[in-house]
């Protein structure tokens, strides 16, 4: 059984000589061991998952240790049949095996038929995006998304820059994602082909993940920039105080508030007084007009001194489009109304402006969240 089944997996005529059976002695281009760690951090203890494009269904022999309630894989007649002994020669239970033609419109209907699962607590889709024959690609995201209650474990093709993706992710609606950096096919050979990792969810985050989050970032880079988008009255200048008080730490800086007259020049206010105690000369110089702080903008940015930049004031949005930290938050439409309404009684002269729409901007960043703020 080993010899014929080790014959059918180096004779996959798609993806062959991919992954690594040590068991079986088949050594070729993947470990699978960077993104073991990755699955090892969530529980999958009678959780429901599907791996789309399973392959030989490598991901499963792992998966399968987790006590899940059901793996369903999806791929081309023949990695079915294979993955089918595969599984049987490692006694994996829980699983079903479907060979599913993703580039038919109504592959999930038709497997939902068959499966009688509508949504998953997880989903795989891992190196498949960006493979030349997939077609409809945003659709099956889309679609994967939609049928996914927790997290959806996501890789890129080898040699793809990760922002590609945040903007994909932005498009399509999620409430979070988080860049898990560049997988090594093979864990310790540094020379080995990298692809980047994303889990991307529909649920909404706690303020309290996001700071940790944003603190164990800090352990990885020397600066971190927040960027927050919300509407007037959605309760943003709150969470920036929040934060401020929570990152305690000194090399801070806040943009937040920033007034503008009709010529699209700030107006210098209290609050900017906060920034040009950060030394901006060239704003002051040429009269707050629009140049010189973009020019003061990349150099808070770049410059080494702050180890957090939060920005929250949405005029900025056209002079930024790469931060690390994408924070976004969902209120309710009425509730915010009645918040705007008090400041303006209590005399603060709000514009209520709508926010341009992040998902639309090619926005990038690393980590997104949506907090949602009743
Ligand atoms: C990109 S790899 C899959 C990578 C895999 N998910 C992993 O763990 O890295 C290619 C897989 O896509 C499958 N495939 C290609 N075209 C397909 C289609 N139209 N429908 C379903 N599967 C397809 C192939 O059979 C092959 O197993």
């Amino acid at each position: 059984m080993k010899k014929e089944l080790k014959n059918l997996i180096n004779n996959n005529p798609w993806f062959a000589r991919y992954y690594n059976f040590e068991e079986l002695e088949i050594v070729w281009l993947r470990d699978n061991k960077q993104r073991e760690s990755i699955y090892e951090q969530y529980d999958f203890s009678e959780k429901t998952i599907i791996d789309v494009w399973c392959n030989l269904g490598k991901n499963f022999i792992f998966l399968s240790q987790k006590n899940p309630k059901k793996l369903i894989g999806v791929d081309l007649p023949y990695s079915i049949e294979v993955a089918k002994k595969i599984k049987k020669f490692y006694e994996i239970s829980n699983t079903q095996l479907y060979s599913t033609n993703l580039n038919a419109l109504n592959w999930f209907k038709k497997l939902e038929t068959e499966t009688n699962i509508s949504t998953y607590d997880y989903s795989l889709f891992v190196s498949v995006y960006g493979t030349k024959e997939l077609k409809n690609r945003d659709n099956i995201l889309k679609t994967l998304i939609n049928h996914t209650k927790d997290t959806l474990f996501f890789e890129g093709h080898h040699l793809e820059n990760h922002s590609k993706y945040s903007q994909i992710f932005l498009k399509q609606n999620v409430k979070n994602f988080y860049f898990h950096w560049y997988l090594r096919d093979k864990e310790n050979d540094f020379t080995s082909n990298v692809r980047p990792f994303f889990t991307v969810s529909s649920k909404f985050s706690e303020k309290e993940d996001i700071i940790k989050t944003i603190q164990n970032i800090k352990q990885k880079k020397w600066r971190v920039v927040i960027w927050l988008e919300w509407l007037a009255g959605s309760g943003k200048s709150t969470f920036v105080k929040e934060l401020e008080n929570k990152l305690e730490n000194e090399n801070m800086i806040i943009i937040d508030d920033l007034k503008w007259n009709d010529k699209n020049c700030y107006k210098p206010t209290n609050t900017f007084c906060k920034i040009l105690s950060f030394k901006i000369i060239d704003f002051v110089k040429k009269k707050f007009n629009l140049k010189p702080i973009c020019k003061s903008l990349n150099h808070i940015l770049y410059n080494k001194t702050y180890d957090f930049v939060i920005i929250s004031d949405y005029k900025l949005r056209k002079y930024v489009n790469n931060v690390d930290v994408l924070i976004n938050i969902e209120v309710d439409e009425k509730v915010r109304k009645i918040r705007l309404k008090e400041r303006e009684r209590g005399g603060e002269n709000l514009s209520d402006f709508s926010s341009q729409n992040i998902q639309s901007n090619n926005f990038e960043c690393d980590y997104f969240f949506t907090i949602k703020n009743d």
